[in-house]
């Protein structure tokens, strides 16, 4: 099964109005004729109007950090899923660890994120990922096949073609430590058995499974021969045109 590469910029709560311009102008200009890896970007909310129009033209897709599961209504400060495709997004992120830890969403409302998203005819990236201590205490898998299992809950075999999981180490997300490539292939193998019974094995074989966690340009290619690693999501290279688009090349079928 030939997985199509997928590598997502995620820039968190950075770049200005400006800087978000530019940067989207400069991964477009740097990866516009990039075919055999599929680009996306995750400006900030405030950013994704201006940066829809500065990737127009250009095969670069659109997305955003997050989105709420409700269509419409009196809920402050949130974000729903036909806002975002007004501003031009197709992709959204789900379950990212900053949101699950560092702002306390539980795997119910990632679940019904995932839901709302889909249904509205977004493409997902759901996030999943153990911390230091589960690592420590031999849970890793057990933890990501519990995100897993209740991030899809009620999801159908023929909507997994609108989601990708991103694989994402707790520790090692913005601290310059990188899963090694055996232990990244081995999250992303069991990620992939959970797949299989959770749907059937071809919906698995089928899944892009990215890795995410202090990707650079000089440990993107060893991560990306790994046979079930389909690209990555990228945090802190992703700010620097240059950086992001090596690791894109990285991700390209070799
Ligand atoms: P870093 O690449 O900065 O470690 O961030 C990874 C990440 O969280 C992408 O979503």
């Amino acid at each position: 099964m030939q997985r199509i590469p997928i590598v997502g910029g995620n820039w968190k709560m950075n770049t200005t109005r400006a800087t978000a311009a530019a940067l989207a102008r400069a991964v477009a200009a740097a990866n516009g004729t990039q075919d055999a890896v599929q680009v996306a970007v995750f400006p900030p909310f405030p950013y994704l109007i201006e940066v829809a129009s500065a990737l127009r033209g250009s095969p670069i897709m659109l997305g955003a950090q997050d989105v709420y599961f409700e269509p419409d209504g009196a809920f402050t400060g949130e974000i729903s899923t036909s806002m975002l495709r007004d501003c031009g997004c197709n992709w959204v992120l789900v379950g990212h660890s900053e949101r699950r830890h560092v702002i306390g969403e539980c795997d119910d409302l990632v679940n019904r994120k995932v839901l709302a998203a889909v249904g509205a005819g977004l493409n997902v990236i759901l996030c999943i990922g153990e911390t230091k201590g589960q690592r420590e205490a031999g849970e890793a898998d057990a933890v990501n096949e519990r995100q897993l299992r209740a991030g899809l809950r009620g999801v159908s075999a023929a909507q997994m073609k609108s989601i990708v999981i991103a694989y994402e180490p707790v520790w090692a997300i913005g601290t310059g430590l990188t899963a090694t490539p055996e232990d990244a292939q081995a999250a992303h193998k069991a990620a992939r058995a959970v797949l299989a019974g959770l749907f059937d094995p071809s919906t698995a074989q089928a899944t892009r499974i990215q890795y995410g966690g202090s990707m650079k340009p000089g440990n993107a290619a060893n991560l990306m021969t790994m046979p079930d690693i389909d690209g990555g999501l990228i945090g802190g290279a992703s700010l620097n045109a240059a950086d992001f688009s090596a690791i894109v090349q990285a991700a390209a079928p070799h």
